[in-house]
């Protein structure tokens, strides 16, 4: 049994972790501030019905608070890190970029630098496969150049790696950045295209599909980001990036035909251009994972109709 600090674990992929974590039967500690770049209640009702039952400790706080990071280590006698709080969307980043460095590379700073103090195993955190901008080769693998991010999202991110290996090369700590690939999956993100599709289908409003459709991504059920992460947790050595993704490449208009038949009814499309910022295809080499005896098991036929019958619950529709 260890002692494992969870950041951002009032988050979909944090409170997913966390509750298969104490599944197992490791003592979880939380970290989170609840911000509203989307519907805290949200946030909430991960904490108090998905997880309800379980028992960890709570904090309600900021990683930019590096005295109430420090407290927590000391206090909570830490012995692995997940670090997942962020603030994620890549579109969200051209409007805020400042914030974006300030939370995601200055608070991972704080992580970091108590993760030197405190001796911590094994530190793993939440890079993102939008590290790979625009590459042409598919499918991205780990050791493919990263130095054209196309986001201030993206950037961030790709800082992150650097300082990680900084700390990794200096201090001899574990860290792993995990390139996670579209995650999806019951109690996701509103901000994320499954979620804004769904919303617009059941209302009858039109939804945007971006780039006019032509887009494909390696969608990955968040069973599947969970069991890859804690194995990575487990396993990581020295330093490393890993890719974390489905292993199927599907287009969204695929996505999004599986959805309405899920849903029992037809979207109404919006073709547009594509967006600043964003990437038309994202797919996974993901043999160094498989390595480690991880595979992913949840094709997007199974994951959307688990998050649609979530979705029609939670939201009474
Ligand atoms: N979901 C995806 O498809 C995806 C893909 C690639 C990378 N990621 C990365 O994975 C991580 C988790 O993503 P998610 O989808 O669970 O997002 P999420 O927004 O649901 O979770 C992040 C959590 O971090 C918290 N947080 C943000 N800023 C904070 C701060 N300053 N102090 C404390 N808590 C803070 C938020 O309140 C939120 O609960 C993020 O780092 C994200 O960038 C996610």
């Amino acid at each position: 049994m260890a002692t494992i600090l969870i950041t951002g674990g009032a988050g979909f992929i944090g409170s997913a972790c966390a509750k298969k974590l104490m599944d197992r039967g490791d003592k979880v500690v939380i970290i989170d501030n609840f911000n509203n770049y989307y519907d805290p209640s949200l946030k909430e009702a991960r904490i108090k019905k998905f997880l309800k039952g379980y028992k960890f400790k709570l904090y309600r706080g900021d990683i930019r608070d590096a005295k109430l990071i420090e407290k927590i280590f000391r206090k909570e006698k830490i012995d692995k890190v997940i670090h997942l709080a962020a603030l994620a969307g890549v579109r969200n980043s051209l409007l805020d970029p400042r914030s974006y460095f300030d939370v995601n590379v200055m608070g991972s700073i704080n992580l970091l630098e108590a993760a030197v103090k405190y001796k911590i195993k094994n530190f793993v955190f939440a890079s993102s496969s939008s590290v790979y901008g625009n590459n042409k080769k598919t499918p991205f693998s780990e050791s493919d150049p990263v130095d054209t991010p196309i986001s201030p999202y993206a950037a961030s991110k790709k800082t992150d790696e650097l300082i990680a290996h900084t700390y990794s090369h200096i201090y001899g700590l574990n860290i792993t950045a995990l390139r996670f690939f579209t995650v999806y999956g019951p109690w996701g993100r509103p901000d994320m295209a499954l979620f804004l599709f769904a919303d617009g289908i059941t209302s009858g409003k039109p939804i945007n599909v971006f780039n006019r459709g032509k887009m494909s991504r390696n969608f990955t059920y968040i069973d599947d980001i969970v069991s890859g992460t804690i194995t990575v947790l487990d396993k990581c050595q020295g330093y490393g990036v890993m890719n974390i993704g489905g292993d199927k490449e599907e287009t969204l208009m695929r996505y999004i035909e599986v959805l309405e038949k899920n849903l029992g009814k037809k979207a109404k499309k919006n073709m547009l251009p594509m967006q600043p910022g964003d990437v038309p295809k994202t797919v996974a080499d993901i043999r160094r994972l498989r390595k480690l005896g991880w595979k992913p098991t949840t094709r997007i036929e199974k994951g959307i109709a688990n998050f649609v019958e979530w979705y029609k619950k939670y939201y009474n529709k």
